[in-house]
């Protein structure tokens, strides 16, 4: 028996109530409480078989009511046969609630334990990704020299990625750059396919003199491959002021990548051309401790800022000048962290930038 919906089993018990003179029909009602309570499996049965046979309408409490109407000489001997019955049902009630007391104590024990030497489930701190740490690294070096950081945007126009630059509109010089166009045409905005547009927005927008390093996002439709990502990031160098000549780009990118690469490391330039400075340069880095031992690195471009660039800006060539340069923070990871697949850069698996730390 599990049970005792509470009217139920009342009702139940009281349709057997016992004569008060009867020892057997009051013994058989003591052995239907006693089986109850010795089956109720929790408090809650306990509490049903409770009612069931010691509540107000439980045969022998029915029975006991019944003394009351018996002839006086009959009351002693009923009292007796009743009296003790019901004792030994509460007595047993009494019993079976210590035990299932202490069960259920002895459950909850088991089932809110807490195990403090357990294992705690661990989360992962996650690690900034190694192009941002190396970029921050690189604008630390510049602020250290006094230099601004400056920000334009990725979606550029046209004029800002090109014309202002000094690319013809039918210069080959604009195929250089794999472009990204947006549309409509007619809006002449593009995925800025360098860094360099943000040397003109700085000429515009700043006073001089003018020292700003621009860390940003580049476009190119390039295919994703070991050594090429249509999306990368460069940093640009500009630097107006009066007298600036090609040694102070010299003597700048030669302090710059010792503090990237080593005490030893330098810049070496070799002529080339870009519309927006002249002259022009590609730049080489002498990198102390690279993987196949010391070597020069190709790294990027630079030269002095081409007087039609500052024109555009409305700067006077004749009183100032400046310098530019422009370099890869992929092409940088790769070489000076032996990174050799650009994909594993641009992937986002964390084990990749774990493998950096927090700092490189
Ligand atoms: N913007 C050029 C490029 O992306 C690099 C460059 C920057 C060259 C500044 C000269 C001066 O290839």
């Amino acid at each position: 028996m599990s049970k005792f919906p509470e009217q139920d089993g009342a009702d139940r018990a009281a349709a057997e109530i016992p004569d008060p003179l009867d020892a057997d029909a009051v013994a058989a009602a003591v052995e239907r409480a006693l089986a109850d309570i010795a089956s109720a499996a929790d408090l809650e049965e306990l509490k049903a078989a409770r009612i069931t046979h010691t509540g107000e309408k439980s045969a022998l409490s029915l029975a006991n009511r019944g003394i009351g109407g018996l002839a006086k000489e009959q009351k002693a001997a009923a009292g007796k046969n009743i009296g003790p019955a019901r004792g030994r049902i509460s007595q047993a009630l009494a019993a079976r609630v210590v035990e299932l007391e202490t069960e259920r104590d002895a459950r909850i024990l088991v089932e809110e334990a807490v195990d403090v030497t357990a294992a705690p489930r661990r989360r992962r701190a996650g690690a900034r990704h190694p192009l941002s740490t190396l970029q921050e690294r690189v604008s630390d070096v510049f602020v250290g020299m006094g230099w601004e950081i400056a920000e334009g945007p990725e979606l550029e126009s046209e004029w800002f990625n090109f014309d202002a630059l000094n690319f013809a509109p039918d210069h080959p010089a604009r195929e250089m750059q794999d472009t990204f166009f947006v549309e409509p045409p007619g809006a002449h905005l593009v995925l800025r396919t360098h860094t360099s547009p943000v040397q003109v927005r700085s000429m515009l927008e700043r006073e001089l003199p003018i020292y700003v390093l621009c860390p940003g996002k580049v476009f190119r439709t390039d295919e994703l491959d070991a050594t090429h990502t249509p999306v990368f990031h460069q940093f640009e160098g500009l630097a107006i002021d009066r007298g600036l000549t090609m040694a102070d780009l010299v003597g700048t990118l030669d302090h710059f990548t010792q503090q990237l690469f080593g005490a030893e490391a330098k810049v070496r330039l070799r002529p080339n051309y870009f519309p927006f400075t002249e002259p022009s340069a590609e730049l080489d880095v002498w990198h102390p401790g690279a993987k196949g031992g010391p070597q020069w690195i190709e790294w990027g471009g630079c030269g002095m800022v081409n007087p039609n660039v500052l024109r555009a800006a409305g700067i006077d060539p004749e009183i100032y000048s400046g310098f530019a340069f422009g370099m890869g923070i992929e092409r940088a990871l790769m070489f000076r962290n032996e990174v050799s697949d650009m994909r594993d850069i641009i992937e986002g698996d964390i084990r990749f930038s774990e493998h950096f730390g927090m700092e490189i």
